[in-house]
């Protein structure tokens, strides 16, 4: 079952049922078009973003996302080092591409919940006039979105509340954000594996590089295959969540193919030039930035 089966609207109209929260969404300055003023919070089956808002901690999840999360921690543990390590990758990989490379556009798919160092203050820290666009479909994201949106009057930051395999909704909606004749940041991280099929997730990443001139970049991680993280995901899957595939390291390598990778290539996340002395065991989330020449 993929994406678009298991999650078909980006927001669903709001149903009063026991099973479900009301919440208010941020202003619709966020996002694009008309939305319902009032989310439906569906409560009763586990959900991505929120399941990794907890294990990063945070406390924007739910009962049902708090039993499968630590179901999951108990048989993984190291899923908690995976949640943090690709923040924090995703955080030195944005401070290098806004810093060293220049780039000054990011489209970040599937953003998550807000978390310290997001997309566009590491971006806007380096770069004020970076402009960044959050996609996510989970209504929660969306209730959320005001947070990402607290960016710099130079540059810009927008949310668009969208499937990001509707490539041409988000595309669309990221132009008005974008320029897109100028070179892009795209990011999936942590997110790809929501694509279960493997070809389909490597034409999704070509149809958005295509999108996009020469100079623009990939950041891409996820989790690598092993006889732990198979079980891990089937563990995930059978909880109810939507299905979140571990790659063999060398599918997920196959992801820059056409892309020339920027240094130290391909491997373990928390290697990608670290800030400091790496101390922790390298962990399965594996990832690179890569350059479309
Ligand atoms: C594991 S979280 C990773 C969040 C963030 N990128 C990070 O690394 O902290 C995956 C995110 O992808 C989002 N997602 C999954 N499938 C999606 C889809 N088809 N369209 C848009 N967002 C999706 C989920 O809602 C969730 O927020």
């Amino acid at each position: 079952m993929n994406a678009d089966q298991r999650n078909p609207a980006p927001i669903e109209a709001a149903e009063t049922t026991e099973a479900t929260e009301h919440v208010e969404p941020a202003e619709p300055a966020a996002s694009v078009g008309a939305f319902d003023s009032v989310l439906t919070i569906d409560t009763t089956t586990p959900h991505s973003a929120r399941m990794w808002n907890f294990w990063l901690g945070g406390k924007d999840n739910y009962p049902i996302d708090r039993a499968l999360g630590a179901q999951l921690q108990e048989s993984f543990p190291q899923i908690v080092d995976i949640a943090r390590a690709s923040r924090r990758f995703q955080a030195r990989a944005v401070r290098h591409l806004a810093g060293e490379v220049g780039i000054r556009q990011f489209l970040d798919l599937g953003t998550g919940l807000p978390t310290a160092d997001a997309t566009h203050e590491v971006a806007q820290q380096a770069a004020p006039q970076a402009r960044i666009v959050y996609v996510d479909n989970d209504p929660i994201v969306l209730a959320h979105a005001r947070a990402l949106l607290s960016g710099r009057p130079e540059g810009a930051t927008a949310y668009v509340p969208a499937d990001l395999t509707d490539t041409e909704t988000v595309l669309r909606e990221a132009a008005r954000t974008l320029d897109p004749s100028r070179p892009v940041a795209l990011m999936l991280l942590s997110t790809l594996g929501h694509v279960t099929d493997d070809a389909r997730a490597a034409a999704l990443l070509r149809t958005y590089l295509d999108a996009f001139p020469a100079g623009s970049h990939l950041v891409l991680c996820d989790t690598i295959e092993t006889p732990l993280t198979r079980a891990a995901s089937d563990e995930y899957a059978d909880g109810g969540a939507l299905p979140y595939v571990s790659r063999p390291a060398d599918v997920l390598r196959s992801f820059a193919d056409g892309l020339d990778l920027l240094e130290p290539g391909f491997g373990s996340i928390s290697l990608w030039r670290p800030d400091e002395p790496v101390t922790t065991k390298p962990v399965d989330q594996w990832g690179f930035v890569a350059v479309k020449r």
